[in-house]
């Protein structure tokens, strides 16, 4: 990211951003063309997928069990989308029945849920509910944050059409891009809009004029420096190999339930429902409510460890530990547990 500046329409340029939209496919798990670093963080994505998807009066199906469900919700409200939501207790997966039925009931146009839940440390099983999606011919988004290169991504093998991600989560780049993939079915449903899309700037058929093609046109100025520290973050995913990566972050996440379980911490979520990189826990009864607060704060002035608060219902009973991308190592974990001990002693 020191380097110095290129244009954005420059051929080196844009021949780096062509080999970053293939990487991204691999991550992906896909071989869709419209893949492409948006120029904005995380939720950029989320809106860039509803936007295109949802026109006025659509009924759109959101699962909610967290921070980024009731997003969801909350952005395909504002595009207009007749929103209907599937609830599950925070800290519990969506429910493949529950989903199914309001799928059968409402045939939305689009069904859109996260992979990995950021605020509750819950994975999110796909298959189910993309089957029940496809009965009713819907469109599947599928937010992919803090799952991608973290945990396996599969786009295709899931029939998934729109997906987003993050570059400041499992690549451990800086935030500012969302990569975003869209299916082929999906592209052709944004050309056949009757209205055009709310965000000229997330708008793919304009997107897709710099994004790909043989000529490259100007849509808004691509953040060059950015785009060099995604392409090197994908770059080291890829040179590290998946299944390797995936490995590391499930070794790390073992590692720390096993080393704060002793002291008093409790997981919130099922072990079958855990996510790796984003472990929740429920605390110990002596710093449970407004102590913890003050054990987070003393772990970041003192050790240069943070750690995630707990989030709406879950405020005060949780803390959510990170480890992702280059962090999710099992030396990381050992400096966060012998912190933990010296602050608890
Ligand atoms: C699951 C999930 N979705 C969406 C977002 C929004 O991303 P951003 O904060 O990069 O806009 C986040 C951010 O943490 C997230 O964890």
């Amino acid at each position: 990211m020191s380097q110095p500046l290129i244009g954005h329409l420059d051929p080196d340029f844009i021949a780096l951003l062509d080999r970053l939209k293939d990487g991204l496919r691999t991550l992906f798990g896909t071989s869709n063309a419209m893949t492409l670093p948006l120029s904005a963080t995380g939720s950029a994505g989320m809106e860039a997928a509803l936007f295109n998807l949802l026109e006025r009066g659509d009924p759109i199906v959101v699962g909610v069990n967290g921070v980024f469900g009731v997003r969801m919700a909350e952005v395909a409200r504002r595009a207009g989308a007749e929103v209907t939501t599937v609830e599950a207790t925070w800290g519990t997966r969506l429910s493949d029945s529950q989903m199914s039925d309001a799928i059968a009931r409402v045939r939305p146009k689009v069904v859109s849920f996260v992979h990995a839940e950021t605020s509750t440390g819950v994975c999110q099983p796909v298959e189910g509910i993309v089957s029940a999606a496809k009965e009713v011919d819907a469109m599947v988004v599928l937010d992919c944050v803090t799952s991608l290169a973290g945990r396996p991504v599969k786009l295709d093998e899931w029939g998934i059409d729109a997906a987003y991600s993050g570059s400041q989560k499992c690549l451990s780049c800086p935030p500012g891009l969302s990569p975003v993939s869209f299916s082929d079915r999906a592209i052709e449903l944004v050309q056949s809009r009757k209205s055009p899309v709310q965000s000229w700037f997330l708008d793919l058929s304009l997107l897709a004029g710099y994004f790909s093609g043989a000529k490259r046109v100007y849509h808004h100025t691509a953040p060059i420096t950015a785009i060099f520290g995604l392409a090197a973050g994908v770059d080291r995913a890829l040179e590290e190999g998946l299944e390797a990566r995936f490995e590391r972050h499930s070794q790390a996440a073992r590692h720390l339930i096993e080393g704060l379980e002793p002291l008093g911490f409790k997981p919130l979520v099922d072990a079958a429902d855990r996510l790796p990189m984003l472990t929740s826990v429920r605390l110990p009864d002596r710093i449970n409510g407004t102590g913890e607060a003050a054990v987070r704060t003393r772990l970041l002035s003192e050790f240069g460890i943070e750690v995630g608060a707990g989030l709406g219902p879950l405020t005060g009973q949780i803390w959510r530990i990170g480890l992702m991308g280059e962090n999710a190592r099992t030396e990381t974990v050992d400096y966060l547990l012998d912190a933990l001990r010296k602050i608890l002693h």
